[in-house]
């Protein structure tokens, strides 16, 4: 049996993540491994290039060689491959998640996570009397972020969203709440027969196709999802539902059911609780929308009685190979789908 003492340094190193959070987010914001792209660099030149005082740099700089992000040789600092993951543009690049972590709203509601176990309430409203949404409606730097953000982390998942389902059956497709459009990009690259919509807030909603050959078969919309959304064979809702509480989820989906064409279906693509090799994935996504947004992330059961309660039934569920499934559903009763 493993003794409190021997494990203490494990648990040492779990509470001082937040040191490393913090390091990798300055890097992140003042643009060290875009500087390094190019090759090895004194931190003298780094201090010059990012605007940051020299000897503090090389202090910051030292605790990310400890962690393998940078490597220091002889004074000649360059980009390890998780150093190269901070660059911007890279495929996959973490860089937006770590410079979100320069807002301190959202640092300081993570603070504030006690609260929210204690009392059920959303941590980020409960700190500063305001949602996320409003907040970032309000912000548009942090606003510009989180979209960027978003996009960098869906990229990997809209790929395999695209590869994992049957889009034949469909023409029109909506993407809700999808931002910069990165899922509805993948899904029409993988599909010459349909055209697609990304549909959001107006401060949000991407302007032009990521792809710009798709622009033929793109468009955009804003609006409310609360209040409508454009008709469509298909909608696809990634990491919508997550965000928000039952009852609001329950309007989403009805907004959707309504406006659904005969035959259609709902792509809820979400990180579902209980998905085997994806536990801790969803279990700290889980907390992040009870601190940030206010919603959860749930288990299939639970997705079935929201689509239930929005005159939906859910189908299927499709395995993606990343943290996140694909939940089917079509307008319940059994004509629909004939
Ligand atoms: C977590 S992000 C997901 C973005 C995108 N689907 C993805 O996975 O990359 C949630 C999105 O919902 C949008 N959103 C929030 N409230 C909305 C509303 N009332 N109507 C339309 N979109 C909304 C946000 O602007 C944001 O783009």
């Amino acid at each position: 049996m493993i003794g409190p003492m021997e494990n203490s340094g494990d648990l040492e190193s779990m509470l001082m993540g937040y040191r490393v959070s913090a390091a990798l987010s300055v890097a992140a914001e003042l643009g060290l491994s875009d500087e390094l792209a190019t090759g090895p660099r004194t931190v003298a030149e780094l201090a010059t290039a990012v605007g940051a005082d020299e000897e503090t740099l090389a202090r910051l700089v030292r605790v990310l060689v400890t962690v393998g992000v940078y490597a220091d040789n002889d004074g000649a600092v360059s980009n390890t491959p998780l150093g190269e993951g901070l660059r911007s543009g890279v495929p996959g690049t973490q860089r937006p998640l770590a410079r979100t972590l320069q807002d301190p709203a959202l640092w300081a509601a993570w603070g504030h996570l006690g609260h929210s176990v204690r009392t059920g309430e959303t941590a980020f409203e409960a700190l500063h009397g305001v949602d996320v949404w409003t907040y970032r409606q309000r912000q548009p730097e942090h606003n510009a972020i989180f979209n960027d953000n978003m996009t960098a982390r869906s990229w990997k998942i809209a790929g395999a969203v695209a590869a994992a389902y049957d889009f034949s059956g469909f023409h029109t497709v909506v993407d809700v709440g999808g931002g910069q459009g990165i899922v509805l990009d993948a899904v029409l690259r993988s599909n010459d027969h349909l055209t697609g919509t990304v549909f959001d807030r107006e401060h949000v909603v991407a302007t032009e196709p990521e792809t710009a050959a798709l622009a033929p078969r793109w468009s955009a919309a804003a609006g409310d999802f609360f209040a409508e959304v454009p008709p469509a064979d298909v909608y696809l809702l990634k990491s919508i539902l997550h965000d928000w509480p039952d009852d609001r989820c329950v309007e989403i989906l009805r907004v959707c059911a309504e406006s659904l064409n005969p035959g259609g279906a709902i792509l809820v693509i979400e990180a579902v609780l209980g998905q085997p090799g994806h536990e801790a994935d969803a279990a700290f996504s889980d907390l992040n929308m009870l601190v940030l947004p206010g919603g959860r992330e749930r288990t299939e059961d639970q997705y079935a009685a929201l689509f239930a309660a929005a005159g939906l039934q859910l189908t299927r569920l499709v395995d993606t190979p990343t943290r996140m499934s694909i939940l089917e559903a079509v307008k319940a009763g059994p004509l629909d789908r004939a």
